[in-house]
């Protein structure tokens, strides 16, 4: 039974008409994320900040799983070996589509934090300095759980346990452009696990795979996680 990791980006929730960063209709073409991305923008002007997060947070109802999160969701159910998630996206939609323990290294739009207490919550609704902490009580110290620029990524040490004993490693709808993330494929292949990428174009790191499946997920996942289970060697290039 193989140990399998893969990585999620934003491509693979495109198709449910969830925005991606670096495409050309993508978030950071169409705002700053110097603006609206990182702590100090945050204590600059957090009303904008907030803003850009309710209005993702808000979309969330809108949008639902795609064929390759519910591909995803199968193969963990099925397949006999372990299957771990671990995705750069804030969105719920691996959640959705049944997927369980996704590791969500860059936090949840449907999460908030205290940035007083450091207590997280669920949080559907928008979100403004009018809200308190249910825990603390601190007032206007309600943040997004989200990892900013500048910010420490969530649940590293287990990334790391999982990439250094995996056996097979798969990058789906990533650019490859954001750090750490763009070096799991390396810890990967110094763990001797074959690797492969599922995008709709090249990435900054397609050379560093040993396979590459071009297409929409929603058409390369499904393909691919019948020949997992099927059983059939998932050819290398
Ligand atoms: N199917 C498969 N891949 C797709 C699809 C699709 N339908 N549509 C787009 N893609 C691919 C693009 O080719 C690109 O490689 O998804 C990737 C999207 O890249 P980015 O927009 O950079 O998203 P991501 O890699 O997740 O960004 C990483 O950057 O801004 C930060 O925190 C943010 O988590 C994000 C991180």
């Amino acid at each position: 039974m193989r140990r399998i990791v893969i990585l999620t980006g934003a491509g693979i929730s495109a198709e449910s008409g969830v925005a991606t960063f670096r495409d050309a209709d993508g978030l950071w073409a169409r705002y700053d994320w110097r603006a609206l991305a990182t702590p100090e923008a945050f204590a600059a002007d957090p009303d904008a900040v907030h803003e850009f997060y309710n209005a993702r947070r808000l979309q969330l109802p809108q949008v639902a799983p795609n064929a390759a999160h519910l591909a995803l969701a199968r193969l963990q159910r099925d397949y006999p070996g372990e299957v771990a998630i671990v995705t750069q996206n804030v969105d719920d939609l691996h959640e959705r589509a049944g997927a369980a323990e996704v590791v969500h290294m860059h936090g949840e739009l449907a999460k908030a934090r205290c940035a007083a207490c450091g207590a997280v919550v669920g949080w559907t609704g928008a979100l403004s300095r009018a809200d308190s902490c249910a825990a603390c009580g601190a007032a206007g110290r309600m943040r997004p759980h989200i990892v900013w620029f500048g910010e420490i990524p969530h649940h590293m040490e287990r990334i790391a346990a999982l990439l250094a004993e995996c056996d097979l490693f798969a990058a789906i709808g990533t650019s490859g452009a954001v750090w750490p993330a763009a070096g799991f494929v390396e810890a990967a292949r110094e763990a001797g696990a074959e690797t492969v990428e599922l995008n709709l174009a090249d990435s900054e790191i397609s050379a560093r795979f040993d396979e590459t499946r071009r297409g929409p997920a929603g058409e390369t996942v499904p393909r691919w996680v019948d020949e997992l289970l099927a059983g059939e060697p998932v050819a290398s290039a």
